[in-house]
């Protein structure tokens, strides 16, 4: 039962041999390690390989959403995606007494989104 769960989380029905308790938060830690890893190829850690650098539009975008979390990749969502998500975040600008966007502000960032969205 417990053997038939790890191999569901790893994939590839790998068939660990574990003492209960003791092998098993190691296997689970190699599993994540294993999918981090693999979600991290878009961007280097830091975030500096943004489309268009050096653009007005992505010194903008870099500006308003660095400051509470590393700047995310463009292509880390769809238009539709950025369309809900940056009201989101000027929500969470909000309750932080952050400056909210301005209308130009929004606008630039949404453009710079939908041009490298995914
Ligand atoms: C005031 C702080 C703050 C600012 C500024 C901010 N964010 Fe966020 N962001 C958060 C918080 C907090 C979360 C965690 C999820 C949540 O609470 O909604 C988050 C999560 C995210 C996520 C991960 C969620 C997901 O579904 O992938 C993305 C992407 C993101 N923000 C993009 C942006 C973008 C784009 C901007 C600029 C328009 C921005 N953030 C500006 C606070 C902020």
């Amino acid at each position: 039962m417990a053997s038939s769960l790890s191999a569901t989380i790893c994939g590839s029905g790998f068939q660990p041999q574990f003492a209960p308790g003791t092998a098993l938060p190691q296997l689970v830690a190699v599993c994540l390690v294993v999918m981090l890893a693999g979600c991290s190829t878009a961007g280097k850690p830091g975030g500096t390989s943004l489309p268009d650098m050096d653009s007005a539009a992505a010194q903008t975008f870099v500006s308003r959403c660095s400051a509470c979390h590393a700047v995310p990749h463009p292509g880390r969502h769809s238009y539709q995606g950025w369309l809900y998500l940056v009201p989101v975040m000027e929500q969470r600008m909000a309750e932080r007494g952050m400056l909210p966007l301005t209308t130009e502000d929004r606008e630039i960032i949404l453009v710079y989104l939908q041009e490298n969205a995914r």
